[in-house]
C-alpha cells in the first residue's frame, strides 16, 4: 500500500516549497494539485472564456486534458500534452484557478487523477483539500499557515527575484481575496481536516518546516 502525505493550507503558506523538498528527501512523487487548477484556469484564460461564464466552462471541460509528467523528479504539468509548467505562474493564472476551482465538474475532473496518482505511488500532495476529500485516509496530514502579510512579502520576494514589477499591497488583496474564496465555497472549501497537525510557518525557515513534516511522517509511518 502507497503511504500519503497531505498538506492543505492557503496561497503563499510555502506548500509547494516544503513538499518539494520534502518529496526529495524521502524519495516520494510530489503531485501539486493547484497547478491542476491552474492548467484549466490557463486553458479557460486562453480561449476567451470568464469565470462567471458557468455554462462554457462546462461545455469545454470535456476538450481539456491535464496530466502530470516527471522528468528527474521535477514535475511538468501537461495541457492537451503540451508543457505549460512555467506558463502558469502568472497572478493571473491563479486567481482565474481559485475563481472556476468552486465548481464541481472541474473539481471531478481533477479528483480521480489525484486519487489515482495517490493509490499509486507514495506521495506528497498539497492543495486545499487534500486531507478533506482527496485523500481522507492519508497517512499523515498537515495543515500550513502562515500570516496573511508573511505570505503575500513571500510571494512579493519571487517575483522580485524572477525580474517581475509587483505591488505588494496587491499582492496582499488577491491573497486574501483568494483565501476567502477558498475557504467559503460550497464544494471542498479549504479547511483543516480533524485529525490534521496544525503548522503556522510565519516565523520557521523552510529547512525547519521540512524537519517538523519528516518528524511527523516518521511518527506516521
Ligand atoms: O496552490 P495554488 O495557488 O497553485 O492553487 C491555485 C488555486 O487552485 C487555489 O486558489 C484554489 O482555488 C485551487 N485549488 C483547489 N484545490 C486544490 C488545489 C488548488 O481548489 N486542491
Amino acid at each position: 500500500m502507497s503511504f500519503n502525505i497531505a498538506i492543505d493550507g492557503p496561497a503563499g503558506a510555502g506548500k509547494s516549497t516544503i513538499a518539494k523538498k520534502l518529496a526529495k528527501k524521502i524519495s516520494f512523487i510530489y503531485v501539486d494539485t493547484g497547478a491542476m487548477y491552474r492548467a484549466m484556469g490557463y486553458y479557460f484564460l486562453q480561449h476567451g472564456i470568464k469565470a462567471e461564464e458557468e455554462e462554457k466552462i462546462k461545455e469545454v471541460c470535456d476538450d481539456i486534458s491535464v496530466a502530470l509528467a516527471y522528468e528527474n523528479g521535477v514535475q511538468k504539468v501537461l495541457l492537451n500534452g503540451e508543457d505549460i509548467s512555467d506558463k502558469i505562474r502568472q497572478e493571473e493564472v491563479g486567481n482565474m484557478a481559485s475563481a472556476t476551482s468552486g465548481y464541481g465538474f472541474v473539481r471531478a475532473k481533477l479528483l480521480s487523477l489525484q486519487q489515482d496518482m495517490a493509490a499509486q505511488h507514495n506521495v506528497i500532495m498539497d492543495g486545499r483539500d487534500i486531507g478533506t476529500c482527496v485523500l481522507p485516509n492519508a497517512q499523515l496530514k498537515i495543515f500550513l499557515t502562515a500570516s496573511v502579510e508573511v505570505r503575500a512579502k513571500r510571494r512579493y520576494d519571487e517575483l522580485v527575484a524572477k525580474g517581475e514589477q509587483c505591488d505588494l499591497a496587491e499582492i496582499e488583496k488577491d491573497i486574501s481575496e483568494r483565501d476567502y474564496r477558498d475557504m467559503h465555497r460550497e464544494i471542498a472549501p479549504l479547511k483543516a481536516a480533524e485529525d490534521a497537525v496544525m503548522l503556522d510557518s510565519s516565523d520557521l525557515n523552510i529547512d525547519e518546516v521540512v524537519e517538523a513534516i519528516y518528524e511527523q511522517a516518521k511518527k506516521a509511518g
